[in-house]
């Protein structure tokens, strides 16, 4: 069964608005998804009812907040199949990953080395090179080989010298490469390696399962799966939170403190110093039901139908240059024969067609595709075919008036 995207669209006021006249296109969800009313409606409740501090009041409301954020913890948990005390909320999938390297790092000798991919986000790449430098340690990538997908030859290379960790994206933001990251988690494990996953663009979008993966650490964000910003996750396997050191000091995250030294308190708490984002927990905690009930099979399922679509479009008006595999997640990154992203971008926009230009925080990889910038069209659940034909529509009109 498809998706009811009119149904759907429904329950996002923002896709009602206009620009420039014209009803806008959203595409670019890999950068920020919208909200569903049910998730704004789930942050002003809690707003309005119960909202006071967690984890250490007495009163009612402080109990009742307290509860509601375990239970999005507890949702948020499920989702993944991870057990609720192995999810950590952070600010967002950046903070994910910089506290994986600061407790991974911390710990390491120097001369170990880390391994990384040649697609990854730069906050997969820069948190790595700061540790690194900090501890004196080396940095390696896998590289992408034929078709834009990794060469499972150079993993194996990378690994054969037993790094620290192999931290790895799950699919590319930039060449929607889906990596088969049970395979590489599986490797790094034998390699004796951690594994560290980021799932900022596959959690939205894919059913994804911790335990049949095997991964250690796996990082997403709330804001790009319907959720608020400022809330994210990390996945840390359990046996891990023992014995690796915690990541920012302060309240909730100590069970004693003394003028010498202090205690920590047990994991999850003990890697969430300070007062959280606790309306955003809950907020992620209904995009997650949200989801579920449309279903990711079928969210993923039309989300791809429309990146073919896309490509299918594009390699008609001629003169494009499309980047990524065949077998390609919802997102779509091109340029146009002699059009700057940014104009292609431009021009879109005039149409009401929202797309992402630039590095899209992977200068590394845009380079090696021989672009200082690409265009990218990136899908979700309530984009529709008749977006991508206005997308077209845009680019073919960029193309006669520039390329
Ligand atoms: C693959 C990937 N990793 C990490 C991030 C960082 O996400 P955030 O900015 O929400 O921390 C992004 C954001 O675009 C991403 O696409």
């Amino acid at each position: 069964m498809a998706l009811d995207v009119e149904a759907i669209r429904e329950d996002f006021p923002i896709l009602r608005r206009k620009v420039n006249g014209k009803r806008i296109a959203y595409l670019d969800n890999a950068a920020t998804s919208q909200k569903p009313l049910a998730v704004l409606e789930a942050m002003e409740r809690y707003y309005r009812t119960c909202n006071a501090n967690v984890h250490r009041g007495t009163h009612r409301l402080s109990e009742e907040a307290t509860d509601a954020y375990e239970k999005a913890r507890a949702n948020i948990a499920g989702f993944i199949n991870a057990q609720p005390e192995e999810i950590i909320f952070t600010k967002n999938a950046t903070e994910a990953l910089n506290l994986v390297a600061s407790v991974v790092c911390r710990q390491a000798k120097e001369g170990q080395r880390i391994l990384l991919t040649q697609m990854e986000h730069h906050s997969n790449i820069v948190p790595w090179q700061i540790w690194a430098a900090e501890r004196g340690l080396e940095l390696g990538y896998a590289e992408i080989g034929e078709g834009f997908s990794l060469s499972g030859q150079s993993v194996l290379e990378g690994l054969s010298g037993s790094p620290l960790i192999f931290s790895f994206t799950h699919i590319s933001n930039v060449l929607g490469t889906i990596n088969d990251a049970a395979w590489l988690c599986r490797k790094a494990r034998q390699a004796g390696a951690y594994s560290c996953v980021d799932a900022a663009q596959s959690v939205p979008h894919m059913q994804v399962d911790v335990r049949e993966m095997g991964c250690d650490f796996l990082a997403f964000s709330g804001h790009k799966m319907l959720g608020p910003m400022g809330i994210g996750v990390l996945y840390m396997r359990r046996r891990l939170q023992e014995c690796l050191p915690p990541f920012l000091g302060g309240g909730d995250m100590i069970s004693s403190v003394g003028f010498e030294r202090s205690y920590w308190n047990a994991p999850p708490r003990k890697y969430e110093a300070g007062t959280p984002n606790v309306a955003g927990a809950i907020g992620l905690s209904a995009a997650i039901d949200y989801l579920r009930r449309v279903g990711m099979g079928k969210i993923a399922r039309h989300e791809k139908e429309l990146a073919r679509l896309c490509v299918e479009r594009l390699e008609a008006i001629g003169k494009a240059r499309i980047y990524g595999p065949k077998k390609r997640a919802g997102l779509v990154s091109f340029n146009i024969g002699s059009v700057h992203a940014h104009d292609a971008a431009a021009f879109a926009d005039g149409e009401g067609v929202q797309i992402r230009a630039g590095h899209h925080c992977a200068m590394p990889l845009v380079r090696m595709l021989g672009e200082a910038a690409t265009c990218r069209a990136s899908f979700y659940l309530y984009n529709t075919e008749e977006e991508v034909e206005r997308l077209s529509h845009a680019m073919r009109k960029a193309q006669r008036a520039l390329g």
